[in-house]
């Protein structure tokens, strides 16, 4: 993974190899399944869409107890910057009332978006909400909601790559990049 992306008008440069991230993936589950274990209710996984897609599918393949999966779709992000203004773009898929529910998110960066998810799967009726996030920006996030299980913590940049885009595209990349601030960079087309 030595290549560099381009994605509209920015390039990226290679971060994560998709080896590490799925061994993050593996520590998140191990530790899902032993809080898990024996359980006789059927948590729901909430997969936040659309970054949360590949983390999910990942995630869900390594539970060994009964999971519910239900989708919805938040947008906070325009380019490369956090709005702070989440927007519900589709609702949730199934109800969550009187069960148990893991958040599942891609990243989480101010923590506006996990704030507002905690307290509205709550007045739906969830029993218990967890969180768990594949990757945290720690220097950023400031707010009380705990977070139960977090896959891997990087610096203050913005990235692309494994579900996560940069103005809707680079989500299908297997690796995760960094936007490469070198101005004089430029891909060949
Ligand atoms: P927060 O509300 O600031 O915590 O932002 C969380 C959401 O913003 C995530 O679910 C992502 O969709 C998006 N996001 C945050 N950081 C990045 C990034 O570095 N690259 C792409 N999307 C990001
Ligand atoms: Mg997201």
């Amino acid at each position: 993974m030595n290549e560099r992306i381009k994605l509209h008008d920015k390039v990226f440069k290679p971060m994560i190899t998709n080896e590490r991230i799925e061994k993050a993936i593996d520590e998140v589950a191990e530790r899902m399944n032993r809080d898990y274990e024996g359980c006789t209710d059927t948590p729901v996984l909430l997969c936040i869409l659309n970054g949360s897609i590949m983390f999910t599918a990942e995630l869900m393949k390594r539970l060994s107890f009964n999971v519910e999966l239900i989708s919805m779709k938040l947008s906070s992000y325009v380019g490369t910057t956090s709005t702070g203004k989440i927007r519900q773009v589709m609702g949730m898929t199934g109800s969550v009332e009187g069960k148990r529910v893991i958040i599942v998110e891609d990243i989480v960066d101010t923590g506006n978006t996990i704030v507002d998810l905690q307290r509205i799967v709550k007045e739906k009726g969830a029993t218990e909400v967890k969180i768990c996030t594949m990757l945290l920006k720690p220097e950023v996030y400031h707010k009380d909601v705990k977070l139960d299980y977090v896959g891997m913590e990087i610096p203050n940049d913005f990235i692309v790559g494994f579900g996560l885009d940069y103005d809707e595209i680079g989500r299908n990349y297997r690796d995760i990049y960094v936007l490469d601030p070198d101005p004089d960079y430029h891909v060949t087309e």
